[in-house]
């Protein structure tokens, strides 16, 4: 069976001491379960505070992206060998804001995929489409290419420890939520794709988590579908009180 994971994408959002207290809230509020695994994606900056605030405890630490190489001169750059350093566990990979805002493609996700692998981190790559793709009744295409782009030439090995994100853009940050129904047929699309790319057990190792207006009232119905493995969870996942609900929803 897989194990949901929830993880808060605070995005460019929060400052030290506001990190670290949410940590503080979340660790008093939550335990460990069985049932559920956590993860916090800080900014890169706050990654070793928010690090020290999870110390020994049941939440994982994940960055939002790296670089793909494990050092060199590339100014502004983080790479996943430091990002490991520093304790994280999970990176964020080809979010559709990097996407959409520093133009990262399915080449680069895909070298940065790799490159995460390598260091021994858990990549989460996010795939989705946008509103007018999904009105074109382009969103299998779109989502099937950026899969078969961002995972091309891992083994299955390796394609069975990584996460994925089902995050249609038209539902971050919106309020719009993909409905049940609508998140389930992608997902299992992509179940489908990972099916044909690397065999059917793998394929059914794979988390695939959705991401897009996750909240504590409709994360229940979204996290009961059968293809859907735990929720990326921005705007909620900067307040306890919005973010201890959708972890409650996936127990
Ligand atoms: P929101 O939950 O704010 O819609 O963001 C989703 C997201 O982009 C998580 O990576």
């Amino acid at each position: 069976m897989r194990k949901p994971l929830i993880a808060g994408n605070w995005k460019m959002n929060l400052l030290r001491d506001s990190s670290v207290a949410l940590i503080h809230q979340l660790l008093d509020k939550s335990k460990a379960s069985d049932k559920v695994e956590v993860a916090v994606c800080p900014p890169s900056v706050y990654l070793h505070d928010v690090g020290a605030a999870l110390r020994g405890s049941h939440i994982a630490l994940g960055a939002q992206n790296m670089y793909h190489t494990d050092e060199g001169a590339y100014t502004g750059e983080v790479s996943g060998k430091m990002l490991k350093d520093i304790g994280c566990r999970y990176v964020i990979l080809g979010h559709s804001e990097r996407r959409q805002l520093m133009g990262e493609t399915d080449t680069q996700v895909n070298q940065k995929v790799h490159a995460a692998l390598k260091v021994g981190l858990v990549p989460i790559v996010c795939v989705g489409e946008t509103l007018d793709q999904r009105e074109a009744g382009q969103t299998t295409t779109v989502v099937r290419t950026q899969c078969e782009g961002s995972l091309a030439g891992l083994t299955s090995e390796q394609a069975a420890g990584i996460v994925l994100a089902y995050e249609p853009v038209w539902a971050i940050g919106t309020g719009k939520t993909a409905s049940p129904a609508q998140a389930e047929e992608v997902h299992a699309d992509i179940r489908a794709l990972l099916t044909k790319m690397f065999g059917a057990d793998t394929a059914q190792k794979v988390r695939i988590q959705y991401g897009g207006s996750v909240k504590a009232d409709n994360a229940k119905e979204l996290l009961s579908q059968p293809n859907i493995d735990g929720a990326l969870v921005g705007g909620a996942s900067l307040k306890a009180d919005s973010f201890l609900p959708i972890i409650d929803a996936a127990g």
